[in-house]
């Protein structure tokens, strides 16, 4: 049995209390800690566990041998690395961090660690529609890569929602909007799949919204001299679109929504082109199969029922009680990189340069703390007290 406590039951941390207390195998949940009387003492009542509003007090007093990390951003790494120290194994909510400088703290601390399991709460990982596109990618199946697409403007965010909790979509509470919020995920999925850009150039808006920080964003990622990224995100179009396209020299990938199809040319473009005797190709070499995947009808009710989530969590538990590392969907180290991604696109669109990465650290703690400073004199004090400023 892993005894386990949660840190932060707002509205992911308490899902997270629920998935461990009742569905996730070997998993006991021993206490919970929020820093809000209100949240702590409702979740403690209804899963009948031990209520801390200190975490220091809680890593204190309860024999842990892991936590689930469910606070804002910017507490991430202090709360985590008190946890390393006392030798707790850690699962850590996205992003790791809000500046890449104050991630590399944790990483090196993990590094001091190497036996505690250590992972990133990156349960889009867990979608098989990904995992095949990986499968896909890594055995050469659709060649070398020439371009990717994303476009993700499906998860809508109203006004009500950047509201509820103060924190958000603000420089001094969150660090940054619908980049650092919602596009950790899919910017952890791209470089999961095609590696890390190597230059950025972004342009950020915000939209409809009474908010200070992106909620819109249209990005060019360079992989080199290799192929480019065209990725496009908000958070305020309805329907929305879901869509990952990657086209390589032998096939192409389209997953969109819960839906996936991905072709295979019988010839690679390069022999296409060597053999072509017409002017437009041979259409007999330009011929590919075409197969479709999907999210999985039962894969969509389970995930749908318990959240994405708790397919993390059940990996943590099951990594801890077994002692097998390998078996870590994503160790806490590969946070540093969507986060990389997002320091750099926030860097171009402020100051409207190509950014290359690996980027000026310090730079972007500078104007980071520039736009908190904007921030603050911008907003009301009903506003400043909202967002922690
Ligand atoms: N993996 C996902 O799909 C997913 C989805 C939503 C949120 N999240 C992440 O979960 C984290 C929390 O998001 P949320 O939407 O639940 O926010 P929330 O505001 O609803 O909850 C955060 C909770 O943390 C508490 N808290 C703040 N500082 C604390 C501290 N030092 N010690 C203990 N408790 C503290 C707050 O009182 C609050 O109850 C964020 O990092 C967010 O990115 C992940």
């Amino acid at each position: 049995m892993v005894n386990i406590a949660v840190i932060g039951v707002g509205r992911m941390g308490s899902r997270h209390a629920l998935n461990l207390a009742k569905r996730v195998k070997n998993a006991n949940l021993v206490a919970i800690c929020d820093t809000d009387h209100q949240k702590a003492n409702k979740v403690s009542q209804s899963l009948k566990v031990k209520a801390y509003n200190d975490y220091k007090e809680m890593l204190a007093n309860e024999k842990l041998d892991a936590v689930v990390i469910a606070t804002p951003h910017y507490s991430h790494v202090d709360i985590a690395i008190a946890c390393l120290d006392k030798d707790i194994n850690v699962l850590c909510e996205k992003p790791i961090s809000v500046t890449i400088k104050k991630a590399k703290e944790l990483i090196s601390k993990r590094d001091e660690k190497p036996n505690l399991i250590c992972e990133m709460m990156y349960n889009q990982r867990t979608n098989r529609m990904y995992k095949k596109a990986k499968e896909l990618i890594s055995n050469g199946s659709i060649g070398k890569i020439q371009r990717v697409n994303f476009t993700i403007t499906d998860w809508y965010r109203s006004q009500f929602y950047y509201n509820m909790g103060g924190w958000r979509a603000s420089w001094t509470g969150e660090g940054g909007g619908t980049l650092i919020n919602q596009c950790v995920h899919q910017l952890d999925i791209l470089q999961w799949l095609v590696g890390m850009p190597t230059m950025v150039k972004s342009y950020h808006k915000t939209v409809g919204r009474r908010i200070t920080t992106e909620n819109d964003v249209t990005s060019i990622m360079r992989f080199g001299d290799d192929f480019d990224c065209v990725f496009t995100a908000s958070t305020h179009e309805i329907p929305g679109t879901n869509r990952l396209e990657i086209a390589g020299d032998k096939g192409r990938i389209v997953i969109e929504r819960f839906k996936m199809k991905y072709s295979i040319n019988k010839m690679s473009e390069e022999d296409v082109n060597r053999r072509a005797k017409r002017d437009y190709g041979n259409k007999k070499d330009k011929r590919s199969v075409t197969h479709s995947y999907s999210y999985g009808l039962l894969h969509m009710i389970k995930d749908g029922l318990r959240g994405q989530q708790c397919n993390i969590l059940e990996n943590f538990v099951n990594a801890i009680e077994t002692k097998n590392k390998d078996i870590v969907i994503a160790d806490l180290k590969e946070g540093i990189n969507a986060l990389t991604i997002i320091n750099a696109l926030n860097l171009s669109s402020w100051t409207n340069e190509e950014i290359s990465i690996p980027l000026d650290e310090d730079r972007y703690e500078k104007l980071l703390q520039e736009k908190i400073d904007e921030e603050r004199v911008e907003l009301d004090d009903e506003d400043r007290e909202l967002i922690g400023g």
